[in-house]
């Protein structure tokens, strides 16, 4: 992604310091970055943050998105709710690059208990230098966007 992109980044208090350090190395990067969220470690619940970049990335105030809970868990399945999102949980550079070579995926997901710090950072710099590899994964995802459409309420 180019520097012009806005990228967006939220947490519940489980994944609030990996948050944090993200925010400051992608600012660091020279992205121009929001975060949505939360502010300290009280105990909040993650589908209002799922919800709350879901919905920025929708309004297009945001390109890309990158969330954080404990575990990547929670706040991967509240945030796959809402068309169009595509969050992927990543543990590692491999699903990091999948991630957006196969799936497009326009949400990472990490959790802050689980991946420690080096690895994350790691885990955003393919996130965010990766392309979709179109081709026979284009249909594929389209294939998502289909399933969202049947199960829209009418
Ligand atoms: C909060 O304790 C924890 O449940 C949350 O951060 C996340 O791991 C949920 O999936």
């Amino acid at each position: 992604m180019d520097k012009e992109s806005v990228v967006g980044v939220a947490s519940d208090h489980g994944g609030y310091e990996l948050k944090e350090e993200i925010y400051q190395y992608l600012l660091d990067q020279g992205y121009q970055v929001v975060n949505l969220g939360c502010f300290d470690e009280s105990s909040v619940d993650y589908p209002d943050y799922a919800l709350k970049l879901g919905e920025s990335l929708k309004e297009g105030e945001i390109d890309r998105g990158i969330l954080v809970c404990g575990t990547g868990i929670g706040i991967s399945i509240a945030a796959n709710k809402i068309p169009g999102i595509r969050a992927a949980q990543c543990h590692d550079i491999y699903t990091a690059q999948m991630a957006r070579e196969h799936n497009d995926a326009n949400v990472l997901a990490l959790g802050g208990r689980i991946t420690g710090k080096n690895t994350s950072l790691r885990i955003v710099d393919i996130f965010m230098s990766t392309k979709f590899g179109e081709g026979r994964h284009k249909k594929r995802v389209e294939k998502i966007s289909e399933i969202e459409q049947k199960y829209k309420k009418s």
